[in-house]
């Protein structure tokens, strides 16, 4: 495995991006940061987190032969990659709130960051952005988020789960190759936080509304049941489903 380890940098995802620009790299090339002055979140959020305690990466993945409209599939390989590592070091009650945020209970321990770049009808090439909270232990103001520290009682070694999590998203891209999409889609929605369970949304104009997650579509788009049993598909920026 290519490894750039980087005491500091603006945003890992940049600044892999930046040397795909100019250098052909190996697929599954991990650009780490101790810390990043410049984290990216999703929908143009933040990603701050204190230095040198936690995992902020990512991965370089290359050879995809992928359809532009099927690119929902990496945040599921990602996902599931993350939440296999996290479940077999014990960690509690773990869930996947649509997309990508990785839950323990109803705190986030994991945030996931996928960017792409089209050639055509095809994705060639893809960013996974990763940043797992793994030994900071105060979170101020954000009273949903926590770490494996806090969940675990204990102090992870920092390598040892980046080399795990990318164990993990090599096996699942392998597990696509070989047997296509459908079994990881499954493992996905039923890890989905609040499948099938009465919860509160918000739409566009801020009106709360309720409904029943049933699935996500191909697009990746989340399906929610409302009255009268209508089933009906929400972009990322078209709702927002309330803890
Ligand atoms: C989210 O908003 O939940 C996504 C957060 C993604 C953060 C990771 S940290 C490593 C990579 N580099 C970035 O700038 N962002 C992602």
């Amino acid at each position: 495995m290519h490894l750039i380890k980087l005491n500091a940098t603006e945003s890992t995802n940049d600044y892999l991006k930046e040397m795909a620009l100019h250098t052909v790299l190996t697929d599954f090339t991990v650009v780490t940061a101790n810390n990043q002055t410049k984290g990216k979140g999703q929908m143009g959020s933040s990603w701050q987190v204190e230095s040198g305690k936690n995992l902020t990466f990512s991965v370089l993945k290359s050879d995809l032969r992928l359809a532009s409209d099927t690119l929902f599939l990496l945040n599921v390989i990602v996902s599931l990659a993350v939440h296999s590592t996290l479940k077999s070091i014990g960690v509690p009650d773990l869930r996947i709130k649509w997309p990508n945020d990785i839950l323990s209970g109803s705190f986030k321990i994991c945030g996931i960051l996928v960017e792409s770049q089209l050639s055509g009808p095809q994705l060639k090439l893809a960013i996974l952005g990763i940043g797992l909270n793994v030994n900071q232990t105060k979170f101020g103001s954000l009273v949903n988020a926590s770490s494996l520290k806090l969940l675990l009682g204990k102090t992870l070694e920092l390598e040892e789960l980046l080399f795990s999590v990318v164990k993990q998203l090599k096996k699942y891209f392998q597990k696509f190759e070989n047997d296509g999409p459908q079994e990881i889609w499954n493992e996905y929605t039923q890890l989905l936080f609040r499948l099938n369970k009465p919860s509160t949304f918000k739409n566009v104009e801020d009106q709360m509304f309720m409904g029943f997650i049933r699935g996500v579509s191909p697009q990746g788009k989340l399906q929610i049941e409302l009255e009268d049993h209508i089933l009906k598909e929400f972009g990322l920026k078209e709702v927002k489903l309330l803890y």
